[in-house]
Formats: C-alpha cells, structure tokens, sequence
C-alpha cells in the first residue's frame, strides 16, 4: 500500500521525504492552519521538499461551484501537474469532481464517512476517495470495514478511481486498512514511527550488540573488513 504524509510540517516533511519511501504529502485547513503563516509559501515550500514527481494534496475552501474551478486551477497552476485538488463529498463537491475530471485535473474527494458516498465520487470521475477512518471508528462505526466495501465495490466496478484512506489513530487501523485492499493511506509522522518500531525489534537488537562485544570485544566488523 502507497503511503503519503499527512502533515504540513516542513521539517517532518523535509526528514520522511528524505528517509523514508513516501509517495506525497496531503494537506487540508486545519493542517495548513497548525503551521501557520502564508498557506501558499507553505505549500510552495512543500512541493519543492518533495520535487514535483510526487503527490501534493490540496483541499479547497471555496463552496461554490464557479469558485470552486477556479480555486482548483489556481491551485495547479502554482503548484504543478502531480497536484490533487481535495473536494469534501458533497452535492457541489460532486459536481466539481465531474467537471474537473473531465478536464484531467485530480481530484481527491475527501471527508467520505461512507461506501455510498466513494461510489458516488468514483462515478464522479475522481481519482482518489479519501474514506476516514478514525473519525468514523470514533462513531462506533466501521471504517476499515468500509474501506473493504469500497475495495470490493471498485473491483467489480473496475474504476480507476484509488483508495486514499485517511483519518488514522493508531498503526493498526493503517495496516488493517491495507489488508482491506486499500491502494494508499495518509498518516501523520508519528502512526509512520509506530508502524516501523517494536520493542522485540529493539531487543533483538540490543542481544546482537551484547553477544558480539562478549565474543569480539572492541573489533567491529567494520574494523575487520577495513583491515583485510
Ligand atoms: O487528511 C485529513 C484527514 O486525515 C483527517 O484526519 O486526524 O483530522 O481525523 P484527522
């Protein structure tokens, strides 16, 4: 499963995009909000972070159609060709979506709570549906299960309109997700640190260090090779 970074924090940004195989970054107003500033320098400061190959991800804030368009071209004009417009699942939402797809401009039709509702923005023409998961987990609703209904109503539908899932609380929800089928996820630095570490990972480590001092005191491998 592809994963994105959901944050606009440069140095978070500037230290996974590095390190780790990231795919993008997705932002919405409240993570433009957290960083403050100019949301546009900001952006600007992302897409050159993660170059203009990879997926940057950009709610809009309008809530009319006309100004809708416009802000989503604006958008990709400033941002380049790999930007997704993001468009909350609504009735002008929907219609956006249409319309800008037919004009091969991405959209990424976000806030979807439901598998009705990815069926409705598939049909749209979007490319992505970004279904959330904890928000939807949090109303004792099932979340991965939709992602799963969503999978399976795509495979039999044979859209190309791709999962994003979103909204993550811990790294179970990610990897149950990607089990469901789920082409890609979101997730914010910290579930990306609890998805890599585990404490036996940690411990396996320490044994190896102390079994080799034990056996070879201060001579490190490197040492030895170094030496040959
Ligand atoms: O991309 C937005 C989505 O991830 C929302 O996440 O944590 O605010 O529920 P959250």
């Amino acid at each position: 499963m592809r994963i994105l970074l959901d944050t606009a924090n440069l140095d978070d940004i500037r230290y996974f995009n590095t390190y780790y195989p990231i795919e993008g970054v997705t932002t919405n107003p409240t993570i433009l909000s957290k960083e403050g500033g100019d949301p546009i320098v900001q952006l600007k400061a992302i897409r050159q972070i993660i170059g203009e190959d990879k997926e940057l991800h950009v709610q809009v804030t309008e809530t009319e159609f006309e100004k809708i368009i416009e802000e989503a071209r604006l958008l990709v004009d400033c941002l380049g060709i790999n930007t997704f417009v993001k468009i909350p699942v609504t009735d002008v939402g929907l219609r956006v979506t249409k319309y800008l797809s037919d004009r091969n401009i991405g959209v990424t039709v976000t806030a979807v709570l439901t598998a009705a509702q990815a069926m409705l923005a598939s049909n749209a023409g979007a490319s992505y549906v970004a279904p959330y998961i904890s928000r939807s987990e949090n109303l004792c609703a099932d979340g991965v299960g939709t992602v799963s209904d969503i999978a399976k109503i795509f495979n039999v539908s044979g859209t190309d309109t791709q999962i994003l899932a979103a909204s993550f609380k811990t790294a179970k929800e990610v990897l149950d997700v990607a089990v469901e089928g789920c082409h890609s996820a979101t997730i914010g630095s910290g579930i990306m640190k609890m998805l890599l570490s585990h404490t036996t990972t940690d411990t396996s480590i320490l044994g190896f260090e102390r079994d080799w001092k034990e056996a070879f005191g201060d001579t490190t491998l490197l040492k030895l090779l170094k030496n040959k």
